[in-house]
């Protein structure tokens, strides 16, 4: 933590507290109230911590006034266009990007831990055969810990590492041996001369009867989806995985909490979600009645894949995702398709609406990655497993940093009690 150049007074009952200010390397100044309690005896209130920093990190920052993301200082469109999915990983994980050599040596490794222990596969089959593959997901990476004893204590560097490895390497066989048992096909197992996205492709669309070729053009576009997920900062999930990291709890058990998170549709269940509602709105035509219901206050439905925490401006992610579906639905043929004429409509109708401009409302990553995926013939249900499995390098790199750092303490939020004082039990005869 850097030194505190700045006080902030808080006036409270008569007495004033200085409170240290810290400046970042980019972004708001931080304004400590570590010592709050113990001096004013008051907490703050922030739920949904939308002005509060969690911790210090060194890995991803994001302008969301500038539309910008940087992993470890490197421009999000710079390395969806330059770099590629196992080297971002590399770069998130030890700070820079790798020589050729160091990443030569990265990926053999991550290649080499694709394999899933073989007693797995009873697990999977444990699963009624209609669970949706986050569920599976959710229940396997958990269940790693009970198969890679070697490689769950989180003081143990060498552990951790290995562990680091063993996910990244995993995800996309878990992943894709999700899908194929909730479609009743046989697992097909990793391939070790075919890149990380290419592999996961033909895991997920080979069968043993008849391989599937990889069209270079789809396995980059994967990695690219892979890319533009990797890390998004201190997120619901990424925040899951540092609290559940700071009780000591071991790495699959931290990352199986991060999936669970990631599950609901106002994070990464959005891709499915907003690919739904793409199928529900249908034509062009119904997109007015659907921009209504949105901003409709007494209508809880919302336009999925609209919107962020952060991004105020538009999402840098999305920009690359719109680029991308149009080259993969033009190497399909599927240039007309339907969800896609009404996505770019609903777009284009949505921002041209005072109330989209004046809440900030853009279209975010999850806007477009459904139309590109359900074009190289995923099912909805694969969306949001997509999306774990590439974000799971960034929880790594978040779980690795917050062990590092000396000041880490269990996370353990306060609360404004609102419910009643204490009363005496009353015997059930007399309620
Ligand atoms: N459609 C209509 N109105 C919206 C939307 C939307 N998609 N998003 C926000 N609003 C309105 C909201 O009703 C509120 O209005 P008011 O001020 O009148 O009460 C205002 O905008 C601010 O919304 P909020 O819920 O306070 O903002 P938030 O920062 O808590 O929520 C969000 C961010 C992403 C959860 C939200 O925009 C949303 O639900 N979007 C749809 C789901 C979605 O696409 N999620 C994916 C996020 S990107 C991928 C990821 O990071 O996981």
């Amino acid at each position: 933590m850097t030194e505190a150049k700045k006080t902030a007074k808080l006036e409270l009952d008569g007495e004033t507290y200085e409170l240290p200010v810290y400046s970042p390397t980019a972004g708001p100044d931080v304004i400590d109230i570590r010592k709050l309690f113990a001096q004013a005896k008051v907490f703050t209130y922030d739920p949904g911590f939308t002005s509060t920093a969690s911790c210090d990190s060194t890995i991803t920052f994001i302008d969301g006034v500038k539309g910008e993301l940087l992993h470890r200082g490197y421009p999000i469109d710079q390395l969806a266009e330059k770099s590629h999915y196992l080297e971002v990983c590399y770069l998130l994980l030890y700070g820079e990007l790798p020589s050729a050599a160091e990443l030569e040596k990265f990926e053999q490794t991550i290649t080499r831990h694709t394999m899933l222990h073989e007693q797995m596969q009873n697990f999977f089959r444990g699963f009624r055969r209609d669970a949706h593959p986050m569920a599976i997901m959710v229940g396997v990476v958990g269940a790693m810990s009970a198969f890679y004893h070697d490689s769950t204590d989180p003081n143990d560097r060498k552990q951790r590492e290995i562990a680091s490895h063993r996910l990244i390497a995993k995800m996309p066989t878990i992943a894709a041996w999700a899908y194929k048992y909730s479609i009743g096909q046989p697992f097909v197992y990793p391939r070790n001369d075919l890149d990380y996205a290419s592999n996961f492709l033909r895991m997920c669309f080979a069968v043993p009867a008849e391989d599937y070729e990889v069209n270079p053009i789809l396995s980059r576009a994967m990695d690219r989806i892979f890319t533009l997920h990797a890390d998004h900062e201190q997120n619901a999930s990424t925040s899951t995985v540092r609290l559940a990291s700071s009780s000591g709890a071991n790495p699959f058990a931290c990352i199986a909490a991060g999936i669970a998170c990631l599950w609901g549709p106002a994070h990464g269940g959005a891709n499915q979600a907003c690919l739904e509602m793409l199928e529900e709105i249908g034509t062009p035509d119904r997109i007015p009645e659907y921009i209504a219901r949105a901003k409709d206050k007494e209508d809880p439905f919302r336009l999925m894949g609209f919107g962020h925490r952060v991004y105020k401006n538009f999402d840098p992610r999305a920009t690359v995702m719109k680029q991308s579906a149009d080259e993969v639905l033009e190497l399909l043929g599927v240039e007309n398709n339907p969800k896609l004429q009404v996505a770019k409509a609903l777009e284009a109708e949505a921002l041209a609406d005072p109330y989209f401009a004046e809440k900030k409302l853009f279209p975010n990553v999850d806007f477009y990655s459904g139309i590109i995926l359900e074009a190289m013939g995923f099912p909805t249900s694969m969306f949001t497993p997509i999306f774990a499995l590439s974000r799971t390098v960034g929880w790594i790199s978040q779980w690795e940093e917050q062990l590092d750092d000396p000041q880490l303490k269990i996370g353990r939020p306060r609360q404004l009690y609102q419910g009643e004082t204490s009363r005496d039990y009353v015997e059930i005869e007399n309620r």
